[in-house]
């Protein structure tokens, strides 16, 4: 059901920083921050040959990932991002395998404009996931 990764994103608390060890450390494609204030986020992209890397910062009063950093104050792994090709279809398919979907259960648009939805980590080995339908 699931196909490529689309992206890992990771939590930061200094997003300057967090962009040089990309940048410089490890010699990768990093873009400018960019503001998405309907998600409550300020994302870097890294590029990489075969998928992104987005470093998350918290943006607004109310941002998603503001408790994740609170409870992992020097950052950390925050979710990690497949690509399905029908959203609706994945979704009813892990419903009906048991998988607790997060929020009200009908895809939202993400950061990159298209339908996503994110799926409980306690079925997940532990990790937040995302499905975006590419
Ligand atoms: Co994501």
């Amino acid at each position: 059901m699931i196909g490529r990764l689309n992206h890992v994103a990771i939590a930061v608390p200094d997003l300057e920083k967090a962009a040089e060890i990309y940048r410089g450390t490890l010699g990768a494609k990093v873009s400018a921050p960019i503001a998405l204030p309907d998600h409550g986020v300020t994302t870097v992209f890294v590029e990489l040959p075969n998928t992104k890397i987005e470093l998350l910062h918290p943006l607004g009063a109310n941002s998603p990932i503001q408790g994740f950093l609170d409870k992992n104050p020097s950052g950390g792994m925050h979710h990690i991002c497949y690509e399905v090709e029908d959203i609706l279809k994945t979704r009813d398919s892990l419903k009906a395998s048991g998988v607790r979907i997060l929020g009200d259960g009908e895809p939202k648009i993400g950061a990159h404009g298209k339908p996503v939805l994110f799926l409980h980590p306690k079925d997940f080995a532990g990790t937040l996931v995302e499905v975006e339908q590419v």
